[in-house]
């Protein structure tokens, strides 16, 4: 089979091929149809259809006789600990976990916030909730309290599960307390909370509200798995927009179903007993779909990685795990390998370790810079696949389908669309553009199975900021390109929105923070090119007129305010106070002409600005932090 021949017969007939796709989903009553489009441009997937998550990702394994299977392997160089979960141990817990819920009154669509770190109890809560039909909201435990207190206001969770603390190298870090914090804080309370206590750092329990992990499931009726409809939300992700209020996204339960393994098999050539590894953290959408669900639903082992992929303690610790688990694909972030070839620049640690079983290297989350894509096919002489997506969508919009076809890898792009995703490019007015130019890059609904049908809270949000700039399209907020064969390339986002690390971050959320300090009267956040990272903040402060505190001061408030307010995972470390900001005489702040003189590119001067001596200032106090300081990786 042809990647084309798939392609066209999506094409052909959308209908046809994705209810063929649902055929390899384990019903309690499947669809009658697809798509359901009456409501459009609200499309919806196996509306109709009854059926469980968790018996998909576990259950239906067992009783095909892969009970002794490792369902899920635990790897923490931090702990030292390696320990498997077969099918059967995870089914169990699951179950009791759920009947647990169940029995503290959680129902079908109730939400649970789940704060945890990289431990298999942070899938195991994500599934527990999947069997009963709760709705999870998993935060990543590199966020602060404050973030987690507005999601709780925003989901409104019945419960929280987390864990006493994380481990970061060097570093305990107290989830614990930051969850108390957050409940302070927020205006919703939810009702109770399971926490899970783990040796290096046993929490203070708040008596009557919050219960340790294993009391709270002793002597429980294990539950059964729930059948909820097929546009039933399973989860609700938030991620960062442009304002400080983050989205949350909703996934619903059978088009989820239906993509993920549609892709584990099509996308990653992943099938029941073979060993995937995506090496990202369960508090964001990789971690959702490929950590915990993809690989789980398509019977498969996942790993669950506390570690980072240099100083825990080597830069070995990546391929070291993929040989001692036989990793057939492995998933990461380019940063992750821009970090390890920082410190094994020859490759000398992968030569250690014997990665026979090794087919494949998938990477996304960010723009694969060249050097690194091509230093990683030389070490480990495997395909290195570079594929686009977003939390949005869940899974991948573009890259190149192993499991059908190896297209031949242009570096640089993550490859071609997939089936379901009719990607154009489009110029401002909406209109397609030539292969080879520059423009937004925009989907036709409807958006496959497995994609966001809203977001929680917030229809207007959702047609506003993704279905109203383009009437037709869903908007990516990306920009790039398309060749003459398809091929997408990535340049850049359309908004105020960065990458750093991998991790996507709002600017506008930073500004919100630094305008916040007493001494600040105005200030712009601008995501600034760097090797390791892709991007890091900048943070440019006006201070109002009489404030006679040290700028040096206030720049640290400013760090430690982010820091406190967003979490560590904002890495905001560079801040300078300057007099007045770059604007458009309608006062709009030029951010992307500050972003292009911190990189060092050249810039057009705006047509609408308002005193172009400012960017001189701006570059100045660019200068004093060491910007530029190299041409950006991706450039
Ligand atoms: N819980 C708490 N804190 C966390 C955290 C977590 N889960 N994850 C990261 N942090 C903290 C880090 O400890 C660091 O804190 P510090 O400022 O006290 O040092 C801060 O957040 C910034 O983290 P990060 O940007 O990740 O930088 P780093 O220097 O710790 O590590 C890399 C650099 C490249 C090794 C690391 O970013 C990495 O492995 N990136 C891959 C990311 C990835 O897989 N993303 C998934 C997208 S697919
Ligand atoms: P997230 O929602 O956190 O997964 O971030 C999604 C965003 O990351 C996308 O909109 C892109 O801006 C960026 N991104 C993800 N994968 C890639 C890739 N392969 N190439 C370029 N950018 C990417």
């Amino acid at each position: 089979m042809r990647y084309k021949d798939v392609r066209d017969a999506w094409k052909a007939d959308p209908e046809a091929f994705w209810m063929q796709a649902a055929d390899e989903i384990s019903w309690d009553r499947p669809p009658s149809k697809a798509l359901f489009d009456a409501d459009h441009p609200n499309y919806e997937w196996f509306s109709d259809g009854m059926v469980n998550t968790c018996w998909n990702a576990v259950d239906r394994h067992v009783e095909a006789g892969r009970g002794d299977q490792i369902a899920i392997q635990h790897e923490s160089p931090i702990t030292h600990a390696t320990k498997g979960v077969t099918y059967t141990e995870l089914r169990d817990r699951v179950a009791t976990l759920a009947g647990a819920l169940k029995m503290r009154g959680i129902e079908k669509g109730d939400r649970v916030i789940i704060y945890m770190p990289m431990i298999p109890e942070a899938l195991i809560a994500m599934l527990a909730c999947a069997r009963i039909g709760a709705i999870h909201c998993v935060v990543f435990g590199g966020f602060a309290a404050a973030e987690l207190a507005v999601r709780i206001d925003d989901c409104t969770p019945k419960a929280i599960i987390a864990a006493s603390c994380g481990l970061e190298p060097g570093r305990v870090v107290h989830y614990k307390p930051l969850v108390d914090a957050a409940i302070d804080q927020a205006q919703h309370k939810p009702e109770f909370c399971v926490i899970f206590q783990r040796e290096q750092e046993v929490a203070k329990l708040t008596p009557g509200r919050d219960f340790s992990w294993h009391g709270f499931q002793y002597g429980v009726k294990a539950a059964d798995c729930i059948p909820v409809e097929g546009n039933h939300p399973a989860y609700i992700l938030y991620t960062s927009g442009t304002t400080g209020q983050p989205k949350g996204v909703v996934r619903h339960t059978a088009g989820h179903l239906v993509a993920l393994q549609w892709s584990m098999k099509n996308i990653y050539n992943i099938e029941a007993g073979d060993r995937f590894w995506a090496a990202s953290d369960v508090g964001w959408v990789v971690g959702h779909s490929y950590i915990c669900y993809g690989p789980l639903i398509a019977g498969a082992t996942t790993v669950v990685f506390e570690g980072k992929p240099v100083g825990t303690p080597h830069p070995g610790a990546f391929w070291r795990t993929i040989q001692n688990m036989r990793i057939k694909s492995f998933f990461t972030a380019p940063t992750a390998l821009r970090a390890i070839r920082r410190e094994d620049p020859k490759g000398e640690w992968i030569k250690r370790y014997k990665l026979h079983d090794l087919q494949a290297l998938f990477l996304a989350g960010e723009r694969a810079d060249p050097d690194t894509i091509k230093w990683a096919q030389e070490h480990l002489n495997v395909p290195v696949i570079d594929h686009w997506w977003q939390t949005e969508t869940g899974w991948a919009i573009a890259a190149n389908p192993l499991g059908i076809e190896r297209l031949p890898v242009k570096i640089g792009s993550p490859s071609v669309a997939m089936p379901g995703y009719d990607v154009r490019v489009l110029d401002e007015g909406g209109h397609v553009v030539k292969s080879g130019t520059l423009g937004a890059i925009a989907i036709k609904l409807p958006l496959p199975p497995g994609t966001l049908p809203t977001l929680w809270n917030a229809q207007d949000r959702f047609r506003t900021s993704y279905l109203q700039q383009f009437p037709g399209y869903y908007e990516t907020g990306d920009a790039g390109y398309m060749d003459d064969d398809g091929y997408l390339y990535i340049m850049a986002r359309t908004d105020d929105v960065i990458n750093v690390a991998g991790h996507r971050l709002s600017t506008g959320a930073m500004e919100e923070v630094l305008a916040a300090h007493p001494d600040v009267a105005e200030c712009a956040v601008i995501g600034a090119a760097d090797p390791l990272k892709g991007q890091v903040p900048i943070g440019f402060v006006c201070l109002n007129t009489g404030t006679t505190k040290p700028h040096q001061q206030i720049i640290q408030d400013c760090v430690q305010m982010m820091r406190d307010q967003i979490g560590p995972v904002a890495a905001f470390k560079l801040g300078c106070v300057v007099d007045r900001l770059p604007k458009t005489r309608s006062g709009k702040i030029l951010r992307a002409t500050m972003a292009k003189i911190a990189d060092g590119e050249p810039f057009r001067m705006p047509a609408t600005i308002d005193d172009p001596a400012i960017l001189d200032e701006v570059s100045m106090a660019l200068r004093a932090l060491g910007y530029p300081n190299f041409k950006g990786h991706a450039a």
